[in-house]
């Protein structure tokens, strides 16, 4: 599986614009929690991790941000900078987040509740695990 940007719907209104998210119509998994990634000094790097089981989706409601999405031979490289994109990152996958712009805002939607134990953190157990699974 991989990774892919989701096409969220955009109301455009002279008033200001508007998205929104349906978990039937636009998540393909069921939404567990959310969480939100925000006042990140510059420079700063989150991430760097995979997840055994939690997928997700990235959105960058305000402001920009870089994610590397990595399956153990191929870095892809996600520039979210509208709020009406939504980045897909099945399980199993190396994913770092890098080159906040000041006053971004990373909302992350999973399908799984936070369970430490399904984090991979150790790079070369993440290769590990492919080789295993391939
Ligand atoms: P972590 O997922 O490691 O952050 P990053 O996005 O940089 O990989 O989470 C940082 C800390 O926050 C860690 O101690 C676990 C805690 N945490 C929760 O308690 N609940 C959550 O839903 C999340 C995402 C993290």
């Amino acid at each position: 599986m991989k990774a892919k940007i989701i096409n969220l719907p955009k109301i455009s209104d002279p008033r200001g614009n508007l998205s929104f998210i349906e978990e039937e119509n636009h998540i393909p998994f069921k939404i567990e929690r959310t969480y939100w990634i925000y006042d990140v000094p510059g420079g700063q790097v989150r991430g760097g991790h995979a997840f055994k089981e939690q997928q997700e989706i990235i959105v960058a409601l305000s402001g920009s941000f870089d994610v590397i999405v990595d399956d153990g031979k191929l870095k892809q490289t996600f520039s979210l900078n509208r709020s009406y994109y939504g980045l897909y990152i099945p399980a199993g996958l190396w994913r770092q987040m890098e080159n906040f712009s000041t006053n971004s805002l990373a909302l992350i939607i999973s399908s799984t509740n936070f369970e430490d134990t399904d984090y991979i953190r150790d790079y070369n157990e993440f290769l590990n695990n492919i080789v295993c699974n391939d």
